[in-house]
């Protein structure tokens, strides 16, 4: 029988999980099929189960749900650090984990192919939500010394709290955004893990060109659109390294393919789909 995968989140239409997922069942062969779900947040825990039920393999989960999930899945240690989800395998087995946070592996491999080594290197991160927690972890286990920054200046001190407890190499600072004009003049890496600048608000930037030095690395996780207001301010700037957010977006789904099926998917299948639902790729 088909089997069954997906992703719920609120809200989830321009979700490119599907045609990036559906693209490597086919291109593999698998009979299998991948859909999404809009699930309001009252209602993860109903979905989830539901979806157990009903015999699905697996789901993704997204904005605003990576938090609440964790409360109806048993999530791995990594995860449970992080305090947030983004996959869930319903066939693990009995008293295993069945849930685990790909984003930050994913993040922390796109920023390696660009600039290589990330021990020692400043990276500004805005953001304070489940995604920025998935990279802050796995970017203090890179050895980067982290500055966090959010609108909610609490929710960054938070996050910096949890990151000092669990012990990694980095060091770790954090404040509001107004602090971003003095921040970012140290920073080597800056890295966008809010949702601002995702459609439909695509004029939105929480940076603009005039605040960024040329030799800065820029890399956005909103992939939709793939050029972001951020990374047309850098451009503007003449900022060389500019990363739009849809490798990162297939690598954290390659980590759940292979945690769903144990087999590692076609990368390039994946990457091409999704470049070109969202018609083209960016210049470099
Ligand atoms: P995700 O899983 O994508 O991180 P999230 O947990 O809802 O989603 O977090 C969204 C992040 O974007 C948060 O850091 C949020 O800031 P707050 O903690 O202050 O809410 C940030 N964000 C969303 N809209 C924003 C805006 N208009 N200006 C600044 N930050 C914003």
């Amino acid at each position: 029988m088909k089997k069954v995968y997906g992703v719920i989140g609120d809200p989830i239409e321009h979700s490119l999980s599907p045609v990036m997922h559906n693209a490597a069942f086919e291109a593999l062969g698998l009979d299998a099929i991948y859909l999404a779900f809009r699930v309001p947040l009252q209602n993860v825990g109903n979905a989830i189960r539901g979806a157990e039920s009903l015999g699905f393999g697996g789901l993704n989960v997204t904005v605003p749900l990576k938090e609440a999930a964790m409360r109806f899945v048993r999530p791995d240690e990594l995860s449970k650090r992080i305090g947030a989800i983004n996959t869930i395998n319903f066939e693990a087995p009995e008293g295993e984990p069945n849930a685990f946070n790909t984003d930050g592996i994913a993040a922390v491999r796109v920023l390696k192919e660009n600039v290589g080594s990330l021990t020692k290197k400043n990276v500004l991160m805005l953001g304070a939500g489940g995604a920025a927690k998935a990279i802050a972890f796995y970017l203090q286990n890179e050895g980067a010394r982290l500055v966090i920054l959010n609108r909610t200046a609490k929710r960054a001190k938070e996050l910096m709290e949890r990151l000092l407890s669990s012990g990694g190499a980095g060091e770790v600072a954090w404040g509001g955004l107004e602090e971003l004009p003095t921040r970012i003049k140290e920073a080597d890496i800056l890295i966008n893990a809010t949702s601002v600048g995702m459609y439909p608000n695509v004029e939105e930037t929480l940076v603009t060109a005039d605040l960024m030095h040329k030799d800065l690395v820029v890399f956005d996780v909103v992939y939709n659109p793939v050029e972001t207001r951020l990374l047309r301010e850098a451009k503007k700037a003449g900022v060389r390294h500019r990363i739009d957010g849809v490798k990162m977006l297939v690598y954290q789904g390659a980590e759940a393919f292979k945690i769903w099926t144990g087999i590692s998917p076609p990368i390039d299948v994946m990457e091409r789909a999704v470049r070109e639902r969202l018609g083209g790729g960016m210049e470099k």
